[in-house]
């Protein structure tokens, strides 16, 4: 019996910052977790190559790459069962954007969520619609698709706002395998709607674009500081307090189990200074993160291992995207030319076209044969037999053993110049091959 296929799940990150506690609670951990689901084969990358499209700040790039890489791992991504790799180690993923770039509609792309925003920003300040917007933006779905199509991802988690580009990945798929045959499996984005949403120092969700992070392997003490500076009101010890829209309390609850919890819900009622929930949650979140931490700082002190595992990952995922894009370049026609495939296309049918005997009985009385062309020319023609059996031998000696049977047969044949004996000997051969 074969292992029912397993559910193949792949994500991408952009390299443009640090992973901060959002990141942690929002989409590492919860991955790092499905990722041990034996069930599925998980596909995780860093998405450099879509980094280069908002960010011109090479260093930043490099430092971030880095930085998510032994984030990721840190948090404990089983990178013996997980493909986990970088998307500019796999020289396929652009060689299929532009095979996919050729099959998507402009409009398509001129609908795109991201794009549109940055237009409808210019018009609203007055400038060139497209002004300041790459060519790279207006391709980000298209990079994204071929991130996606290449190892036949079915699931795909994101955030909201990709949505659309997992749709557009399914319709540049449906057009290619429509074109040149089923190569592309439809992936399905999946949102995880459960996976909390943290609220960050200023009390509004935790984003770098508000710069209210808390990066998640700051040091001890940097991390109790920002906790420190979490916004909360201005209620003195003793007062009772409200969870609801308390972000102390919102972060508090991603780390801590359900008793937890209750606990600091209880202790908020008892009015518990503000000082002392926060050393609270500081303590419950280093509880988690400081083992993780000092796995991190080992690997960012040896960046030239992260790179090892990276190109091993990079490796894994090549022994499927090399011989799939041999496959999909074959697929539209960039092949070799001596392959079949190049000739023109063969009259319909099964078979392909051979030349074919005829017999037949002429008004003299006589017996005859020709070998004709599948485009109908006569290459070969007998001369007439009284019996109609000697016909026939000659016939199946020709099928048996091709061109080898002319020398014995001339007599009765009509004389051929070298150009048709050529033609001949061609046709005979193919006979010879299609009848083993
Ligand atoms: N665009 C994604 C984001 O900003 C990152 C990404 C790139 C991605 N390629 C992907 C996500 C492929 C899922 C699949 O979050």
């Amino acid at each position: 019996m074969t292992a029912a296929p397993r559910t193949r799940v792949l994500t991408g990150i952009t390299t443009t910052g640090t992973p901060h506690l959002g990141n942690y609670v929002g989409a590492i951990r919860p991955t790092v977790q499905a990722s041990r689901d034996p069930s599925t084969d998980g596909f995780y990358f860093l998405a450099d190559y879509h980094a280069l499209i908002k960010c011109d700040d090479p260093a930043r790039i490099q430092r971030s790459t880095m930085e998510i890489a032994a984030s990721w791992i840190a948090a404990g991504l089983d990178l013996d069962k997980v493909t986990f790799y970088r998307q500019s180690d796999i020289p396929e993923i652009p060689e299929l954007t532009w095979l996919l770039t050729c099959v998507t509609g402009k409009g398509l792309l001129n609908r795109a969520h991201a794009y549109k925003a940055a237009l409808d920003k210019n018009q609203e300040a007055g400038k060139d619609p497209d002004a300041d917007v790459s060519a790279g933006l207006f391709m980000y779905p298209v990079l994204m698709g071929a991130d996606i199509l290449m190892f036949k991802a079915h699931k795909v988690p994101v955030g909201r706002d990709q949505i659309q580009h997992i749709e557009m990945a399914r319709d540049m798929a449906s057009s290619f395998n429509h074109l040149y045959g089923e190569h592309f499996v439809l992936p399905e984005a999946v949102v995880e709607a459960s996976v909390a949403l943290l609220p960050g120092l200023d009390g509004r969700k935790m984003s770098k674009s508000y710069d209210n992070t808390i990066p998640l392997f700051a040091p001890s003490a940097q991390l109790r500081k920002l906790i420190m500076g979490i916004l909360t009101d201005s209620k003195a010890p003793g007062e009772p307090k409200a969870t609801e829209g308390s972000a102390l309390f919102q972060i508090y609850q991603a780390f801590a189990s359900a008793e937890e919890t209750a606990a600091l819900a209880q202790a908020y009622t008892e009015g518990i200074a503000w000082g002392d929930a926060k050393q609270m949650l500081f303590e419950r979140i280093e509880r988690e993160v400081a083992p993780m931490r000092e796995k991190y700082e080992a690997l960012i002190a040896n960046p030239a291992d992260i790179d090892r595992l990276l190109l091993a990952g990079a490796d894994k995922a090549r022994q499927l995207a090399t011989p799939f894009m041999r496959e999909l370049r074959h697929a539209v026609g960039l092949r070799p030319l001596a392959l079949s495939g190049s000739q023109p296309a063969q009259p319909k049918g099964d078979k392909p076209a051979l030349a074919s005997f005829k017999q037949y009985r002429e008004k003299d009385g006589l017996f005859y044969f020709k070998l004709v062309s599948p485009q109908g020319q006569v290459l070969l023609q007998s001369t007439g037999l009284s019996a109609p059996r000697e016909v026939g031998q000659m016939v199946a000696r020709l099928q048996q053993e091709g061109a080898g049977a002319l020398a014995g047969l001339r007599a009765h044949l009509l004389p051929l110049s070298s150009e048709d004996e050529q033609q001949v000997t061609q046709a005979l051969a193919k006979i010879v091959e299609a009848s083993q």
